[in-house]
């Protein structure tokens, strides 16, 4: 590491620890600590993932930073302060709760701040750098990882919430993406420790469009799939917390659907089926998608499946898959 970049990352660690412990002890940070509690953080998750509160004003956190070494121009280039004028320089987390994003050693490399009394933007992550790019990052990955082996399946969830309501709730093989689409370097990552991944999107059509990309970007590494889904107008936060771990196992991961399933309720949305050409259209569609299938008793099922629901012959439907599948070679 260069010097800059050892020292960079000196910041963020002196930064974290200011901002947790401002959280935890400080007169100004009890709104914090009162907004995390309210949420249902427990004082255990606070002290793992060093969750924190930036204080409104900069110059204390400037002043700290000062005496530890730190020149202003190190703490701009690492998107902790940002200029709002000539020669003044804020921290750009001020007023907010902290949540450090660590890098897959455990350094915190950025912070996302979530305002709490109604600013906007309700989130703000730091700019990227040298050492943080958010499509080569998981929030959560560095605590995960070992967790994800042993299960041998990740969850991805899309927000720090979700993270820590499954964390506290004793599920540990969670990641988030950073506000980001999944990426296809976080999908090669996860890739290299486990064949499944099961994704967990809000039940908001933000979170199912989102579903659709990342899943497809899954399948076409090689990993296997599945999506799973918390009842409407609530994310994984929400869900663990009205109804439970166990219930959230049971109801929400167990049952999570295959790709081909996901596929077949998402492409719906693109037609009316009771207008017969685009129930025609519907149905050459997910054949289409059907012929990508490798496994053969996946596929076979499916096509039982589709011949039930449209009322055809299967011999049709194995028809058809084999002219797409002579079209895709
Ligand atoms: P809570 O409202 O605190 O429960 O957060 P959430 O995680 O449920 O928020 P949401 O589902 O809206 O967003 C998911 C993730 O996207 C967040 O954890 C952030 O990482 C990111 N995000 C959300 N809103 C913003 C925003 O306004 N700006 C940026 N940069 N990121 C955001
Ligand atoms: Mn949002
Ligand atoms: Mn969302
Ligand atoms: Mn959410
Ligand atoms: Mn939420």
């Amino acid at each position: 590491l260069s010097e800059e970049t050892s020292s960079l990352l000196s910041a963020y660690d002196w930064l974290t620890k200011y901002y947790y412990h401002l959280l935890k002890y400080s007169e100004e940070g009890k709104i914090g600590l009162d907004y995390f509690t309210k949420r249902g953080i427990k004082e255990e998750t606070i002290d793992q993932f060093q969750l924190g509160f930036a204080p409104t004003n900069s110059e204390f956190t400037m002043e700290f930073l000062k005496k530890k070494g730190f020149h202003q121009q190190l703490l701009v280039k690492a998107g902790l302060f940002a200029a709002r004028s000539n020669d003044e320089y804020v921290d750009v987390f001020r007023g907010r709760v902290t949540f450090p994003i660590k890098n897959h050693l455990g350094r915190t490399v950025a912070f996302g701040g979530r305002a709490f009394q109604g600013e906007e933007p309700k989130y703000l992550n730091s700019p990227e750098h040298e050492l943080f790019q958010k499509g080569n990052l998981l929030f959560n990955f560095n605590l995960a990882k070992n967790h994800i082996r042993k299960e041998n399946e990740v969850i991805i969830f899309e927000g720090y919430m979700d993270v820590l309501a499954a964390y506290q709730a004793g599920i540990k093989n969670t990641v988030a993406t950073l506000g980001t689409a999944l990426s296809s370097n976080q999908a090669k990552l996860l890739k290299r420790y486990i064949d499944t991944v099961i994704l967990c999107y809000d039940a908001d059509n933000a979170g199912i469009n989102a579903s659709y990309q990342a899943a497809n970007l899954l399948q076409q590494i090689g990993c296997e799939v599945r999506i799973a889904h918390v009842q409407e107008n609530m994310d994984p936060d929400d869900y663990i917390k009205t109804f439970g771990s166990e219930q959230f196992k049971q109801q929400v991961i167990s049952v999570s659907d295959t790709f081909f399933k996901f596929y077949m309720k998402y492409k719906k949305r693109d037609y009316n089926l009771s207008v017969d050409s685009e129930r025609i259209a519907y149905i050459e569609t997910i054949v289409q998608q059907l012929a990508s299938i490798e496994s053969t008793i996946e596929r076979e099922y499916y096509v039982k499946e589709i011949a039930d629901e449209f009322n055809l012959s299967t011999d049709i439907i194995h028809h058809d898959i084999e002219k797409y599948k002579k079209r895709n070679n």
